[in-house]
């Protein structure tokens, strides 16, 4: 049967990283069916919503959806009442229940230089951040009126504990075996919660695994001062959205970090979601120079987590690799290649 992939390509620079990235899609996987469907701002104009009850389905009939970016603002706004691309993206997320994202940090040497950071600070940091996907302040209760607004940040022991179980399972894989929880348990007893289950998971099944708390300010701070502290990362939903961009700059920009959003694993398994950890940048949307590594590598991720096809999976991580030691550089890199140049590095580098 064949391999059933939805895209979407969103809004912004979406389309114009989506499209290189099916083509390679296509020469890895044999037999795919590659269903496009419109989502996040295109979808308000076309439907009125950002996400269709029918794009959901067809993404739960999937076997692995692939994301590009959606917003822009043209659908900027800031009437409770008026539809926002955003919502597409949380309620697919929520919709297929991908509690877990996944955000690998992997500098290559080759892009020292493109980082602010200095080569020695970024040297050996290899990390990765298991962010908590469908809960906390993004979906708890809002509430407005003229003069006053809130958010609730919820969560539950059952949500803290398969996020940690999945950090912890990720750190068994690594050469360091290490945790690091990220809360802020000195103020918020959501977080308070928090460190309770992660350790009491810990101590249960998982003492074969280094495990450390770290504030989120303290967190911040470390990630551009000691990253190499790191390993795997596990925390909150709004936590992992900021401590995630700010890491991407250990590889040098935004457009290099891509991500895997993953639920449940049987009974039956959901489709997860790929897509890059980076916005639709309206900014240097239909310029042709937006930087398609980031959705290339997260179809490595789609290859290896949603297809289980693992050596695929690191011939096209090997191909970006060396297309960036060759001198592949966009703009963001500080380069002059555009998006097509880029694509056409990584294709030579395949072979
Ligand atoms: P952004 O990530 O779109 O852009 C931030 C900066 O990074 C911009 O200067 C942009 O040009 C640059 N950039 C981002 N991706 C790049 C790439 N691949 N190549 C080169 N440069 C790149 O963040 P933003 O400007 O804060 O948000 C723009 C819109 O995107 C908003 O509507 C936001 O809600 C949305 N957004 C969507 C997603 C998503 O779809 N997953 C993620 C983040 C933001
Ligand atoms: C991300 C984005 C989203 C988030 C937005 C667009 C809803 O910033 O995927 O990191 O906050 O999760
Ligand atoms: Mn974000």
């Amino acid at each position: 049967m064949a391999t059933r992939i939805v895209t979407l390509p969103g809004d912004g620079i979406g389309p114009e990283i989506l499209a290189p990235t099916v083509d390679l899609l296509q020469r890895f996987v044999a037999d795919v069916e590659v269903e496009e469907h419109v989502f996040g701002g295109a979808s308000i104009d076309a439907h009125g919503t950002a996400l269709t009850d029918d794009v959901l389905a067809a993404c739960k009939r999937a076997d692995a959806v692939l994301l590009a970016a959606v917003g822009g603002p043209k659908w900027d706004t800031t009437d409770a009442t008026k539809p926002r691309p955003e919502q597409g993206l949380l309620g697919l997320r929520k919709g297929l229940g991908l509690y877990a994202n996944l955000r690998p940090v992997r500098p290559l040497p080759a892009l020292y230089d493109a980082s602010p950071l200095r080569r020695e600070i970024i040297d050996g940091t290899d990390l990765l951040v298991v962010r908590e996907l469908t809960g906390g302040i993004y979906f708890g209760e809002k509430t407005r009126t003229e003069t006053t607004a809130s958010d609730l940040c919820a969560y539950s022991v059952e949500e803290i504990e398969r996020i940690a179980r999945t950090a912890f399972e990720a750190a068994r894989k690594t050469a360091r075996h290490k945790v690091s929880s990220v809360d802020k348990a000195n103020v918020l007893e959501t977080s308070r919660l928090w460190r309770q289950t992660v350790v009491a998971l810990h101590e249960a099944e998982f003492s074969d695994v280094t495990l450390e708390h770290v504030l989120v300010d303290n967190a911040a701070m470390q990630l551009i001062s000691n990253p190499r502290s790191f390993d795997v990362i596990v925390t909150e939903n709004l936590f992992g959205d900021i401590l995630s961009d700010e890491a991407a700059m250990l590889t040098g920009s935004i457009g290099m970090l891509p991500s895997a959003s993953l639920g449940r694993r049987s009974d039956p398994p959901t489709p997860g979601l790929f897509e890059p950890v980076h916005g639709s940048a309206p900014d240097i949307a239909g310029q042709g120079v937006a930087n398609p590594l980031a959705m290339f590598l997260s179809l490595a991720l789609l290859l290896r987590h949603g297809l289980a096809l693992e050596s695929e999976a690191l011939a096209l991580e090997s191909a970006v690799d060396k297309a960036l030691d060759q001198g592949l550089r966009t703009r963001d890199l500080g380069g002059t290649a555009s998006t097509a140049e880029a694509t056409a590095a990584v294709l030579a580098a395949l072979g």
